[in-house]
């Protein structure tokens, strides 16, 4: 069973994702990792982020970036969506995602394009969403519980320059795939949220059984 999970920042599909995982025992991929540690890299190496060469030359990240926990922060995120549009970085970044999510017995994956590009083939595809100032204030929680010191407002107009240029960019942009269920999270409480995810599914692989 292949499950594909997209949604904008702080929509909450990386809690979902691992609470699926869990519930199925499939393995799980956060995709956006990937394109923080080229971001991370870029910086490291003082790369210039809207170069496509540079942020390509970043894609050969040392592995033990993706457990570094500075990949976690606002501003690798904002870098992570200028390196991200670049055709190339999502080029070198294609096949170890597409080999994860067809991998034998299944897997689950989180991010912007799983279900129109990395696994259209999902057997269920969600797609998460809350509104802007819901996703701004759990991202700000979590932020300022790491210490951070960035206003609310400075992280809604990050997340807003996110969702823009996440959805705006030509090769694989934030949207939602036709056959994917929306979840709205943004009045639900995690559990909550994990249980209508459950359901969808439940319902997805249901529907496909019968044909
Ligand atoms: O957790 P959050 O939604 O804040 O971010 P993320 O999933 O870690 O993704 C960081 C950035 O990577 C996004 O803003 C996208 O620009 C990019 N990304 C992407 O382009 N495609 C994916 N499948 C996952 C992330
Ligand atoms: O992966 P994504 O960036 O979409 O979001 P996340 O990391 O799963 O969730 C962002 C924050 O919102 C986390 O601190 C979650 O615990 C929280 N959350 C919540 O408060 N209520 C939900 N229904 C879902 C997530």
């Amino acid at each position: 069973m292949i499950i594909a999970v997209d949604g904008p920042a702080a929509s909450g599909k990386g809690t979902i994702a691992k609470a699926l995982a869990r519930h199925y025992n499939l393995p799980h991929l956060d995709t956006g990792l990937l394109y923080r540690a080229v971001a991370a890299t870029v910086r490291r190496l003082e790369l210039d982020p809207s170069k496509e060469a540079d942020a390509v030359a970043a894609c050969g990240f040392d592995e033990l970036t993706l457990a570094d926990p500075v990949l976690r922060s606002d501003e690798i995120g904002q870098l992570a969506s200028v390196v991200s549009a670049h055709p190339l970085v999502r080029a070198a970044l294609l096949q170890r995602q597409k080999r994860f999510a067809h991998q034998e017995g299944g897997a689950i994956l989180d991010g912007r394009d799983i279900g129109t590009v990395i696994a259209p083939d999902a057997d269920a595809k969600l797609f998460v969403k809350a509104t802007p100032q819901v996703r701004a204030r759990r991202r700000h929680n979590e932020l300022q519980a790491r210490g951070s010191s960035l206003s609310f407002d400075r992280v809604l107009a990050d997340i807003r320059a996110r969702d823009q240029r996440d959805s705006a960019r030509s090769t694989a942009p934030l949207i939602q795939a036709a056959d994917a269920a929306t979840l709205d999270t943004s009045f639900l409480s995690i559990d909550a949220s994990v249980n209508k995810a459950i359901e969808i599914v439940e319902a997805r692989v249901a529907l496909k059984r019968r044909g």
